[in-house]
């Protein structure tokens, strides 16, 4: 099929203008195209066409464009009262509301009306392209194109091929999201796309971990934030987008995958879902508010002044060996270079993917004397230590005194396999290493995808490399035999990126 999608005269339907149709509505406009918009709401077209003029008269204010520009994109958009008014679109993108049944009736009433060549786009958040495009006659020129909200802010399109598409569709429909300026990015049907799919390691593994009782909302936050560079951390997230959104997305996400352990939700986004405690939206979820809805977190506790009389640090991980021993120098510890711990000594170990208490099993340590560092992210921002079960309260205050010795916070956690750092970076790396292996997106556009539409201060695949692939897989791989939990499996092509010692980003002709 021949489409100009540079065609100067190209025209955009878009069906349904609320919080995403609008902004659909605005970057077709902003972007040079025509644009005929339509919503069952009596009046909501029209106010969304106001809603647009206004944003595109601010965007001008603002300097981001000419007034003159603006005027002449308020100028292209059209309102229409009928389907019949759609039918010399080049395209039509749908945004109505997420219910399976409407979007196949709309759809199947635009293909009585619009040109064979015309493509129809559906802005699902949720549901498979496939299925929406499954009762249609034409399903080869279906696809997605996924935006962000709010739209005009957030750069990324998702351009998803169904099962049936044809490439023209999508070529065309890439060339189209640059006209809009979006970035987009090309992949396959899958639940939760991209993003949304590796958006779960971030806040289910945040929500087991807490669940386990490894850590609280706000350490977790902490963590990520200090540890990893995210800016916000998965609770505050979830928070801002409302577990009544994070919820059912990870509910639908689990089921689709046909119970893949990868996704499990967990009863603590459950719970607070079905008790209506949503986040800033109902004022109440992880956080409490104040009035002006600034979360009410209590202060850091001041770090102990307590310092361990000597320090052994275990050399089972030579890397976490080398980091703490050159960090503790540098704090004025005195080290011990004993093959064994002094009767007395704080024993410290720097586990990848083990807790506290496997490592001191092991290796035949005093479990009243270890606490375990996490040494895999820079302990520059924030340190992350644990113990085992029966380490001393003593052993832990002059471990945590130390560490923190140098005004850097330290959080401790209760003994967990994979502290939490490594746990939630891990999830994020494997997910991301199994778009890649199912050829959703190339390695390249999953990062970027991700970067993009979730502002991670990496994308899945670069945080595998900065941690190392190797050390990632070994997280995961230990995790594994110690939760006898598949949720945990490395992922093999993974696996294969770490035996081969190659970055993740490889390309594979
Ligand atoms: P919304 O509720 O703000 O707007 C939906 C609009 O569609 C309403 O104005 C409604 O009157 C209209 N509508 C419903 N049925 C219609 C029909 N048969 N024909 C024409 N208009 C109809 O919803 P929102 O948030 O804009 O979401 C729209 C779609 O975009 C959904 O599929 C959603 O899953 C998806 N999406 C939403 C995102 C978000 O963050 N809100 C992000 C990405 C996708």
């Amino acid at each position: 099929m021949a489409f100009d999608a540079n065609r100067a005269d190209l025209c955009v339907g878009v069906i349904g203008t609320g919080a995403m149709g609008r902004g659909i509505v605005q970057v077709s406009a902003a972007g040079g195209m025509h644009v005929l918009m339509m919503d069952t709401r009596p009046g909501a077209a029209d106010e969304a066409r106001d809603f647009v003029a206004k944003m595109l008269l601010r965007a001008a204010e603002k300097g981001s464009m000419s007034k003159a520009d603006a005027d002449a994109a308020t100028a292209r958009i059209r309102v229409a009262q009928s389907l019949a008014e759609f039918k010399d679109c080049h395209m039509v993108v749908e945004a109505i509301v997420e219910n399976l049944d409407a979007k196949r009736a709309l759809f199947g009433e635009l293909e009585g009306v619009v040109k064979p060549d015309c493509i129809l786009a559906t802005n699902t958040s949720s549901m498979s392209v496939t299925t929406i495009a499954a009762k249609l006659k034409t399903p080869q020129r279906f696809a997605g194109l996924h935006f962000f909200n709010p739209v005009p802010l957030m750069k990324l399109v998702e351009v998803i091929d169904g099962l049936l598409t044809e490439n023209w569709v999508s070529e065309a429909l890439m060339v189209i999201g640059k006209r809009m300026t979006r970035e987009p990015v090309r992949l396959t049907d899958a639940p939760g796309f991209l993003v949304n799919q590796v958006g779960r390691g971030f806040t289910l593994e945040a929500s087991h971990l807490v669940y386990e009782g490894v850590s609280n909302f706000v350490d977790v936050d902490r963590v990520m934030r200090d540890v990893c560079g995210f800016r916000m951390g998965p609770f505050e997230l979830m928070e801002l987008t409302g577990l009544d959104v994070t919820q059912p997305a990870s509910s639908l996400i689990y089921n689709q995958f046909f119970q893949e352990p990868r996704y499990r939700p967990n009863l603590i986004m459950q719970s607070r879902y079905e008790a209506g405690v949503l986040g800033r939206k109902s004022k109440k979820g992880f956080y409490n508010y104040d009035a002006e809805m600034k979360p009410i977190i209590a202060p850091e506790p001041a770090a102990p002044t307590a310092k361990p009389a000597s320090v052994w640090v275990s050399k089972a991980e030579p890397q976490g060996h080398e980091v703490l021993t050159a960090l503790l120098t540098k704090l004025g510890a005195t080290i011990e270079s004993g093959a064994k711990p002094s009767a007395k000594a704080l024993i410290f170990v720097t586990p990848i993917g083990k807790d506290a208490t496997t490592s001191a099993v092991e290796e035949g340590l005093d479990p009243k004397r270890t606490v375990a560092v996490d040494t895999l992210f820079p302990m520059v921002k924030r340190r992350t230590i644990m113990g085992t079960p029966l380490t001393d309260a003593a052993m832990k205050d002059a471990a945590h005194g130390l560490l923190a010795s140098d005004g850097v916070p330290v959080t401790v956690c209760r003994d967990s396999p994979g502290f939490i750092a490594q746990r939630i970076v891990a999830m994020i790396v494997n997910i991301g290493c199994s778009i890649a292996q199912s050829r959703t997106a190339q390695p390249a556009d999953i990062d970027k995808a991700v970067v993009l539409g979730l502002n991670y201060p990496n994308g899945p695949l670069k945080f595998g490399d900065v941690a190392g692939v190797e050390r990632i897989h070994q997280v995961l791989a230990t995790m594994n035999s110690i939760y006898a939990d598949p949720r945990y499996r490395p992922n093999i092509w993974m696996r294969r990126r770490a035996q081969l010692g190659v970055s993740l980003l490889t390309p594979e002709p």
